[in-house]
Parts: structure tokens; sequence; C-alpha cells
């Protein structure tokens, strides 16, 4: 089998939100096809398609040189626990996303944050703002399907996230790019932080990974298997 665009490569990014991981893949010189079941109006990609990405990977998956899923994590993560349990249901779609990419039999990168979600994945791989001197530690853990690469080294953090805790107000060369953003940062500051210049809506920064990971990963991908059949293989 050949690659299928001669020139380039074709990525599925599945459950792509806003498009974090899809901009990274660009900026590696992939063509994006991204997924989502919600609509993403300010989606970053080559091309947008809205519907369920489990579905899709199983009928089109195959069509992709490299597939990259990040499955909604709220279904364990800390959300879902605590004083919020019961508050929120989300299905847990690790295990049939996984089986709908091995039924491709192409590569793929499956990826969540650390926490309850990272022991129903093998993690190949985990990236961590530092590594790319971003303003955010987030770390996110790599499940690689059919290929691997090599991780790199973890660097020590800098300093502290910044911003407020239980009335103390910490300063740090980190943010933390989750919630409403009280005491958290500007707008500009966690767009300047993840990388992220094209939405301004903080649940679409807050959700994305940062495109720098995912550069890193197509690079690595891509050094492998442009232009080898055993992409399709
Ligand atoms: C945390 S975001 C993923 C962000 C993304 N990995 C990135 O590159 O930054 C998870 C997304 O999954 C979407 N989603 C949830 N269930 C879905 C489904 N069954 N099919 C497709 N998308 C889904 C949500 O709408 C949300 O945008």
């Amino acid at each position: 089998m050949q690659t299928l665009i001669p020139n380039g490569l074709r990525v599925l990014a599945a459950f792509c939100g806003v498009g974090g991981c899809t901009r990274g893949y660009q900026q590696a010189g992939f063509h994006v096809t991204g997924i989502d079941i919600a609509d993403q109006p300010r989606y970053c990609g080559d091309h947008f398609i809205q519907g369920d990405a489990v579905d899709y990977i199983r009928e089109h998956g195959h069509e992709y040189d490299l597939i990259h899923a990040g499955p909604p994590c709220q279904h364990d993560c800390t959300l879902t626990a605590g004083t919020n349990a019961g508050k929120f249901t989300y299905p847990d779609l690790m295990a049939p996303t996984r089986t709908a990419l091995e039924a491709t039999g192409r590569p793929y990168v499956i990826e969540n944050p650390p926490g309850r979600a990272a022991k129903k994945m093998r993690v190949d791989l985990t990236l961590c703002g530092e590594m790319f001197g971003l303003a955010v530690i987030r770390h996110r853990n790599f499940e690689l399907g059919h290929w691997t690469m090599p991780q790199p080294k973890h660097l020590k953090h800098r300093g502290r996230v910044a911003g407020m805790r239980h009335g103390q107000w910490f300063t740090g060369p980190y943010f933390a790019v989750y919630g409403e953003g009280g005491g958290k940062g500007t707008v500009t500051q966690w767009q300047t932080a993840m990388g992220i210049d094209w939405t301004d809506v903080r649940k679409e920064i807050a959700e994305a990974i940062p495109p720098a990971y995912a550069e890193a990963i197509g690079l690595s991908f891509a050094a492998q298997f442009a232009g080898h059949d055993e992409a399709a293989a």
C-alpha cells in the first residue's frame, strides 16, 4: 500500500476540540482532518467533520496515515470524584476508541492526562510543557500503537504554578490553564502559555493540549514514515 498523500501525511484528529493537537501536526507538515461530536466553529484544521469519533474511526480510520485520539477524560478526572461525584455523567470512551483504532491497523496515538485515565492506557510517552519552554506544566500521557518514539528527558520544573490558592497568591513561571480562570491568568497569558492564538475562549484553551506536544510527535512520526510504505502497513 502507498501513503495516501504522496507528498505529505494525513492525520485524523479524533475528539479534536478546537484543535490543540491539530495545530501541532500542521506545524509538523501534516494535513489534518478533525472530528468532534460538537460543532467547533474555531477549529484550526484543514477539514472538520461533526460526528461520533469512534464510529468514524471504525469506518474511515484506515484512510489516514496516523490517528490521534484524545477521548474525553472527564469520565475519570477528579470532577467525577469527591464533592462533584454524580453531577456529571460521561461515557468511558477509552476502550471502544482503542478497539476501533486497533481494527484500522494504522499507527495511532491515544492522549490523556495523568490520573485515573492513565490506568486504562499503556504510557509510552509523557510530555511536559517545560520540555518545550512553555509556561504550563500540563503533563500528558500518550499510548503509541503500531509505532514508537523516544521519551524526551523530563526537565525539573522551574518553580510553582502562579495563581490564587486557598486565599494566597503564589508567583511562578507557569499558569494553571483550567477552570474559569479566576486568579489563574488572563486569556492572553493562557494563549501565550499554551501556544494557542486562534481562540480566546477559555474553555476551548483549557481542553486543548499544547500544539508543541503534537508537533514533536508528528515530527518523530514523519521522520520514520514519510514516503515509506510502512506507514500504511
Ligand atoms: C479534551 S477535548 C480534546 C482536545 C484535543 N485532544 C486537542 O487536540 O486539544 C475532548 C473533545 O471530545 C469531544 N467528544 C466527546 N465525545 C465525543 C464523541 N463521541 N465523538 C467525538 N467527539 C467527542 C468533546 O466535544 C471535546 O471537544
